[in-house]
């Protein structure tokens, strides 16, 4: 919205999946953001009707989710699971409200568009203005690699990418930041360590395993970072290899992608093209002990990237580089604000 344009119309927000991981940054990212709210209402299962959330805006008390309550929104965040979107999120959007879906529900269908607003707000625009009201949020370590790889392939266009992740328990929602706390307690008291939430104990270890494994060996997880990276950033052809882990931290996922351009780079021009990309963070002082960590970019908008040099593999054509971005932030809360901001 540019300066002399009137101020939007505050909108009615429902927010479902409030008291999860991602639906309570939602409401705290709203209120940062200065959305234009005339009223907000939090939405969960039947487990939290009645019961108050404190928040941005005050004491707020717990709905269960009814449709058609929901469905008189102006902006519907969706925060829950990939079902639950298949059975409400199309009627919420048919009765006319902005829905954005975190679920990897319709992510993959073509006429439903993935949006990351720094890279192809321009994907939403000409679907809103053909009249689609539902619109899909990609995964959390998709939308932080593309912050990065979007204004990389701009300037010097991509032919090749590997990405290995370092994902953050909180990727597994409110209860896989529990289920590590818990279980670090528990062996650090000697207590026998039981785990629900993740296939294995995660406290002092690693899992390369996030979600299921698929016929090609990869995991789900990794074949979405393929699958909607080539959607974002309109490159079907893209050839992208992931290996994604999840890793004992609280939250904020980082991962090492190393890039084969089609054009020469080199470090300082690609720092030079990530210092002006939005959303952007350059953290790039090694010497100082300077990069991208997760304890750095939790609670922050911004991606970090840092460590990028020059790829041993692909010379004058390729680069090395590592970010760290909030997931549930940016790859979740805060790209779904974004979006319905651009409706505003
Ligand atoms: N965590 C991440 O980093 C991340 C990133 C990107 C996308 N996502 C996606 O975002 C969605 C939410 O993830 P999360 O990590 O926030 O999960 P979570 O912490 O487990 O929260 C799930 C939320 O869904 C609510 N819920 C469950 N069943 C419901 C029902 N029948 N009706 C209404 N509400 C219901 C829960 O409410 P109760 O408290 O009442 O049970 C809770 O608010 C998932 O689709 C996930 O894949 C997550």
């Amino acid at each position: 919205m540019s300066s002399n344009q009137a101020s939007p119309a505050p909108r009615r927000v429902a927010v479902v999946g409030a008291t999860g991981a991602v639906g309570r940054e939602m409401v705290s990212v709203l209120h940062a953001r200065n959305f234009p709210v005339s009223e907000i209402a939090l939405f969960a299962s039947e487990r939290s009707a009645g019961k108050v959330q404190d928040g941005p805006y005050g004491p707020l008390t717990l709905k269960a989710f009814d449709a058609e309550v929901v469905k008189g929104y102006d902006v519907v965040l969706l925060a829950v699971s990939g079902d639950f979107a298949k059975e409400h999120a199309k009627n919420l959007a048919s009765a006319g409200a902005l829905v954005i879906d975190n679920s990897s529900a319709f992510r993959y269908d073509a006429d439903i568009p993935l949006i990351v607003p720094e890279i192809n707000a321009a994907a939403f625009h000409e679907a809103f203005q053909a009249g689609s009201r539902l619109i899909a949020n990609p995964n959390c370590t998709t939308a932080i690699a593309v912050v990065a790889l979007g204004p990389l392939h701009k300037a010097f266009g991509l032919r090749r990418v590997i990405v290995s992740t370092y994902q953050a328990t909180s990727g597994a929602g409110a209860e896989g930041m529990a289920e590590l706390e818990e279980q670090t307690r528990n062996q650090l008291d000697g207590k026998p360590v039981t785990n629900s939430v993740f296939r294995h104990p995660i406290p002092f270890n690693l899992i390369p395993q996030i979600d299921a494994f698929q016929d090609n060996g990869y995991t789900k997880e990794e074949m979405k970072v393929t699958w909607e990276t080539r959607k974002i950033l309109d490159l079907p052809d893209l050839a992208l290899s992931c290996t994604a882990v999840r890793i004992p931290t609280y939250r904020a996922h980082s991962e090492a992608i190393t890039i084969e351009t089609l054009q020469p780079v080199t470090p300082d021009a690609a720092r030079a093209v990530l210092a002006d990309a939005a959303g952007v963070k350059v953290v790039d002082d090694p010497a100082n002990g300077a990069y991208p960590m997760p304890l750095n970019a939790a609670g922050q908008f911004d991606v970090e990237v840092g460590r990028i040099r020059s790829n041993l593999v692909f010379g004058d054509h390729g680069l090395d580089l590592f970010v760290c971005g909030d997931q549930l932030l940016k790859g979740a809360a805060l790209n779904a604000v974004q979006i319905a901001e651009l409706a505003l």
